[in-house]
Parts: C-alpha cells; structure tokens; sequence
C-alpha cells in the first residue's frame, strides 16, 4: 500500500480537514467518561498547526440518522478538546455551507476548529456525491485521522478522500503499520488468540484468520460450540448448538491451511455465573449437566503459555473466559500477563482490539506493555475478517 505522508508535505496557509473519531462515550450530563478517541488526534492537530496549516475537524457522534438531534451534538467536545490541544477550539454549527465557512475563514493559520456532527446531514452516511463536494469545498488537503471509522464507506471517509489530496494522519499510520505487521506481514510463527462469546460474530474472522496465522487458540464461550461439535458434553454452558458444522468447517479449513488449531483441553467450570462461587477444573467430556464452562483451564493456560513463547507475533481479539467475574479472569489473565512479559524481554510483537480485550488488558495492567492495542470496535473486526476498509483504500496513491 503506498499513502502519502503528512511529514514533509507543503502545509503552511493550507485548510486540512481532518476526519476524526470524536464518537466518545459520554454521560447523561455530556461529561465525556473516556477521552482515548481525543487524545489520538492530538499529534495529527499538533503537527498540522505547528506547520501553519488551519485544522478543521470533521467528525460524527452517535447515529442521528440524517437529522439534527440536540443531544448528539459534538459541542459538548469543544472544552475537553481544548484543554488537551491547549489552545481554543472554534466550534462550527454547522459542517457544510456558510456556517463552515465562516468558521474557517476567522482561523488564523495554526488555527483548530470542530465542525458540527456530520451525521446531522443525510448525505454523510449514503456517501452522496454533492454532500462529500460541499465538504471539499472547505478545503485544501484532507486528512483521515479515524481508522476506528474507516470501515464505513461514507461522505467524510470516502467520498471526500477522492476529491482532494488524501492523507493518512499519525494516528492512521501507526494503526496501519501497528496491523501490517500483525497479519499483513508479520514475522513468523504468528499465532492469533480469538475468545468471546460467540462464534456466530466471528465466522468470517475465524475463517480469514486459519488461512493466515500459523497457530490460532479458540477460547471463551465460542470454544464450548467446537467442544460441542468434538462430541463432547458441555453441560448447561453456553452454546451455538447450530453452529457445530460451522465449527466443523472451520476446524478442517484450519488444517487445510497448516494452521494449528488449539481447543481447551481442560476447563474452570460452576453452577453459577457469578462473583465469588465454588469453581471446578474439569477435564474434557467430564463436565456435568447443570455446570458451565467459564474460564479456561490451567493445562490449557499453559500450553497457550508455551504456544506464544515459541511464536513471534501475536494478534488477540476476545477474551478466554468470563474475565469480568472473578474468579473467571485467570486464564484471560494469565495469558496477558505472559504476552506482556514476553514482549517487554523483546521476543513478541503482540498486537489486540476490541471492546472486550482492551478492557480485560486494562484489567491485568498490560496495555503498556502491548506492542499496539486497538480502539477500534468495528473497524478492527473488519480488518481482521480481510475485509477491504473504504476509508483506508480511499488514501491510497
Ligand atoms: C465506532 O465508535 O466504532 C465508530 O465511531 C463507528 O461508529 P458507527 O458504528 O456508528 O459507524
């Protein structure tokens, strides 16, 4: 893939606009309760402004459909924003026509500006052609700082990308190179780790990853459909009893591939989901009618353990048991705290997105230690089921 770089390009007295993933998690007073998304922008507005380049951005909250919604408004965004960049925020009340403009226009050069939510316009989402050209208007260069957003094939991502110079920013470089060299290429042996619960999310991801990786471990409640579809009991677990073919499929699919598939081999189980209960390690096939399976084993912790010591890259998406419950965080924890240890003595490149997983990385105080951990929801997923991403394809020179 060859992009063009924002280091070295002829900035100064140019209008960047730059789409970013302003979609933050905010509460019922519009206090944003998580300012991860903000904080990634921050090198790209740095160097845009320090170049004297005016930063307008462009960005979508929540899913207003077409129309504007007053509680989806992005100017809630606007003092938090500026308390990080430190300096004002203009804010735009509208993202395109004389609104916009006018905004733009009362930048200085180095100025920042956020533009209203562009998800208040119908054109944003249906990526219509004189919608993505009203953006454009506004300005010279266009930046896409919002891999997060980069599987949706709209106006602000796509579209626009088309009609002016089109730039990955800092954020979308490191995540593109951070990724590339987890699956697209990646030093080997590279073994992935795919945990939740259910496979019927993660079918096409599943059956993307076994033609890719060398050694993929299934954990999580998903691991119960492939017991399930071995044959053997799993109680009152969790279970896509549907799904066993499917299960199946994937099995042979992986050795088809030379992908070494690695199932639990024993298991935590108890009769309740819930904080604090008795727990049982059972081995396979031994797993009694009104028990369930919510962690992984300490033999299959193991050879998880011994599996990323003798790999060189590591992708992680779902965790291996139900980590938000104590005492169904050991196996999940254990094998973040083994990534960990091996990629701080330099040995692994570890590479793991999604909801879930960070936070469970959060939980065993390995986030530091990870190579790079996506924030990406969708996005993530969708790149790692080999899905083409609009937004990224779009950047492409
Ligand atoms: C996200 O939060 O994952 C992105 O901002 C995309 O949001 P969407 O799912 O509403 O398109």
């Amino acid at each position: 893939m060859t992009f063009r770089t924002l280091q070295g390009a002829n900035l100064s007295g140019k209008t960047a606009l730059v789409r970013v993933d302003f979609n933050v998690p905010m509460d019922d007073a519009g206090q944003i309760t998580d300012d991860t998304r903000l904080k990634a922008a921050l090198p790209t507005i740095d160097l845009l402004s320090k170049a004297g380049a005016k930063v307008v951005l462009l960005a979508h909250f929540d899913r207003p459909k077409g129309k504007r919604v007053p509680e989806m408004s992005l100017k809630p965004v606007v003092a938090p924003l500026a308390a990080l960049v430190g300096k004002d925020i203009a804010f735009g009340d509208d993202c395109i026509g004389e609104a916009a403009q006018a905004t733009i226009k009362a930048l200085k050069p180095g100025g920042v500006a956020l533009l209203e939510n562009l998800r208040f316009h119908a054109g944003e989402e249906k990526n219509d052609a004189a919608f993505a050209a009203e953006l454009a208007k506004l300005g010279d260069i266009y930046v896409n700082d919002a891999f997060s957003a980069a599987h949706r094939a709209h106006a602000s991502t796509e579209g626009v990308a088309k009609l002016l110079p089109a730039y990955p920013g800092l954020s979308m470089e490191r995540e593109l190179s951070a990724l590339d060299a987890a699956l697209g290429n990646p030093q080997r042996p590279v073994m992935g780790i795919v945990g939740g619960s259910k496979v019927s999310t993660k079918l096409d991801l599943l059956k993307n990853l076994v033609t890719k990786l060398d050694k993929l471990a299934i954990g999580g409640g998903m691991a119960n459909t492939f017991l399930y579809a071995q044959g053997h009991d799993v109680g009152a677990s969790y279970c896509e009893k549907d799904l066993a073919e499917t299960a199946r499929e994937i099995i042979r699919l992986a050795g088809q591939n030379n992908c070494k598939l690695f199932l639990p081999l024993d298991i935590v189980v108890a009769e309740q989901m819930a904080s604090g209960v008795p727990t049982r390690v059972r081995n396979l096939g031994n797993v009694d009618d009104h028990e369930r399976i919510l962690d992984a084993g300490p033999e299959t912790v193991a050879r998880l353990k011994r599996a990323m010591g003798n790999s060189k890259t590591l992708i992680w998406n779902g965790p291996l048991g139900v980590f938000e419950i104590p005492p169904f965080q050991r196996g999940t924890m254990e094998a973040a705290w083994h990534a960990a240890q091996l990629c701080r003595d330099g040995k692994l490149t570890a590479v793991a997105g999604g909801g879930d997983t960070v936070s469970a990385l959060n939980m065993a105080g390995v986030s530091v230690d990870f190579t790079f951990i996506s924030t990406a929801g969708g996005a993530f997923l969708e790149w790692m089921e080999g899905k083409p991403l609009p937004g990224v394809d779009a950047l492409k020179i």
